[in-house]
């Protein structure tokens, strides 16, 4: 898929929020509800259309953590999570942090999968998470959603001789 013609940018002042676009990530709106006013929130345009988004927090001075990152249905499987992935980090990056994180649950096959083949790399597993923060039952993949695992990467520059490059 050639996604020349896509382009990613914050939500603007006064727009409404594609809720029925972050619930595929998160079923809670409770919970989007909740981080949203603390998060910056990315769209990603295609033809007049909202089909991609996801939302950066900030956790501390050097963490920030992709709370939510969803693709509309009919187009997921294109690559556009790979480059909503790499935006985030790329965004993250500019605004000086060195750490990029992202919780999935341990039901979520291919999420585990594509993150880790994007450089993340498992950190925690926080059991019950899902047990504990969702009143329904949740299920997917034939396995119950019960913890989080929280995968993260290092945001360092590397310069052209490999080394990483923080001194900026
Ligand atoms: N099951 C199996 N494989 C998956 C997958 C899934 N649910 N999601 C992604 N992949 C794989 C793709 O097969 C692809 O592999 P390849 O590059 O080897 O062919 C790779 O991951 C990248 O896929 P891509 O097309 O860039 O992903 P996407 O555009 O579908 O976006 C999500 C990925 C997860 C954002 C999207 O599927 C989505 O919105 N899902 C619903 C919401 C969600 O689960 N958000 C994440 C919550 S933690």
């Amino acid at each position: 898929m050639d996604w020349q013609a896509l382009t990613i940018r914050p939500l603007r002042v006064g727009e409404g929020i594609p809720f029925e676009l972050l619930l595929l990530a998160d079923p809670s709106r409770a919970l989007i509800e909740a981080y949203l006013p603390n998060a910056n929130l990315y769209l990603a345009d295609w033809e007049e259309q909202i089909i991609g988004a996801y939302l950066l927090y900030p956790l501390d001075e050097q963490k920030a953590e992709i709370k939510n990152i969803a693709v509309a249905e009919a187009w997921q499987g294109k690559g556009l999570g790979q480059i909503l992935l790499k935006h985030a980090e790329e965004v993250a990056r500019a605004n000086g942090f060195d750490t990029l994180l992202i919780g999935t649950a341990n039901s979520s096959i291919g999420q585990l999968y594509l993150y880790q083949k994007l450089g993340f790399e498992m950190l925690e597993i926080r059991k019950g998470f899902f047990l504990e923060h969702y009143e329904e039952e949740l299920w997917e993949n034939g396995l119950r959603v019960r913890d989080m695992v929280v995968l993260g990467k290092g945001l360092a520059r590397v310069t052209i001789n490999g080394s990483a490059d923080d001194t900026d």
